[in-house]
């Protein structure tokens, strides 16, 4: 039997969970509260964890693991950035979902721009207290426009296929252009200078936080529309709100936050929230905020668990072997798949 502490647990996780492990060689220890270095001991006892998106697996967290003989951290995930994967070496395996959904994500960034756009929200809102006026709710054609993605991997490019069929021009912008694409690549300068839409696809790194800031908002269009679906990181929040205070950018549409990991998940209805600066953003009139949504559907949530039980089965039946182990050691934390030798362990 691998007893699994099941971190983070929400409504929607149990079932699908229960579906593809529940009732077999895996037990899991639901608990809602998130691992962090003061949770850590409810872990006690389990033989692996498994965690979400704001799950802190920081150097202490790895290091109490280890001590309780914890091999493995399954992440419900494809970001692993709430992972310190440098302190996991040599101390317990990593395992996330590299691919669930990636048209659920896709598909709800279209969706929060389109709604932005169109200004859906406001005439949902109007029409259900009869307010059938149209005054403000002036949008825009997406075709001709051109939207600028950064980062196009699995979700960046059912993105740009969506954007296409709108009639959409499309310019990318990543560290690894995909070769015989057929995507048209410009430097980070070009594509924020050229934008009238920018969507955020790439993971949060050293290297990508805050890549939206005072200097890159400088360089956009005004008026730029800008989704973000993939971390809050990438976006320095206050310079965000700068700039539309500042009218340059036309709007935000955001699913994810900086600072999510204490507000988003929850029922926070009736409460004072102790964030300033999510509360100017949500109140600005050309602002969305989803609150980590982009991943929730059907397909992704029963994709989600049955590849995390493939993953924990793989690691506990395979002396540590899984293909979606991430590692450290090579330096290519995803691509080293068929090299044991390299490997966290
Ligand atoms: P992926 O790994 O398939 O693609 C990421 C792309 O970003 C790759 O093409 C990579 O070369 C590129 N990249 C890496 N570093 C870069 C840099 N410094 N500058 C520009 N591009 C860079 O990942 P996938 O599946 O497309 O996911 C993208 C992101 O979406 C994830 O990292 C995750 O943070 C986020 N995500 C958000 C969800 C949500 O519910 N809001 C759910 C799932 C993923």
């Amino acid at each position: 039997m691998i007893r699994v502490a099941f971190f983070d647990t929400k409504a929607y996780d149990r079932p699908s969970f229960e579906r593809y492990g529940g009732e077999s060689d895996i037990r899991f220890r639901f608990l809602e509260t998130k691992l962090n270095e003061d949770t850590v001991e409810l872990a006690r006892g389990c033989d692996a964890v498994c965690v979400f998106v704001n799950d802190s697996v920081n150097a202490a967290v790895i290091e109490k693991l280890h001590e309780f003989g914890i091999r493995l951290v399954a992440l419900r995930s494809a970001g692993y950035n709430n992972v310190d994967v440098h302190a996991a070496f040599g101390k317990v395996h990593v395992v996330h979902v590299p691919a669930y959904s990636p048209y659920a994500v896709a598909e709800h960034a279209i969706a929060l721009l389109l709604t932005s756009v169109r200004r859906i929200h406001k005439a949902y809102n109007r029409t259900r207290d009869f307010n059938f006026s149209l005054n403000g709710l002036t949008g825009f054609d997406f075709h001709g426009k051109t939207v600028g993605v950064i980062g196009t991997g699995k979700i960046g490019r059912i993105f740009i296929d969506i954007c296409r069929g709108f009639g959409m021009k499309v310019i990318a912008y990543d560290l690894f252009p995909a070769a015989d694409s057929g995507i048209e690549y410009v430097s980070l300068d070009e594509l924020l200078a050229r934008s009238d839409v920018i969507s955020l696809h790439c993971p949060l790194t050293d290297e990508t936080r805050h890549m939206i800031g005072g200097s890159a908002i400088e360089k956009m269009k005004k008026g730029v529309v800008i989704v973000n679906t993939s971390r809050g990181g990438l976006i320095d929040a206050e310079a965000l709100l700068e700039g539309i205070v500042a009218r340059k950018i036309g709007a935000a549409c955001l699913d994810v936050y900086e600072e999510e990991a204490d507000i988003f998940f929850e029922d926070r209805s009736g409460h004072i929230l102790n964030d300033e600066l999510l509360s100017r953003l949500i109140s600005m009139p050309n602002v969305i905020v989803t609150s980590h949504q982009a991943f929730l559907t059907e397909e992704a949530l029963n994709n989600i668990a049955e590849t995390t039980v493939a993953n924990i089965r793989s690691c506990f039946e395979n002396d540590g072997l899984c293909d979606n182990e991430l590692c450290y050691r090579c330096g290519h934390i995803e691509r080293c798949k068929n090299e044991r030798r390299e490997k966290c362990f």
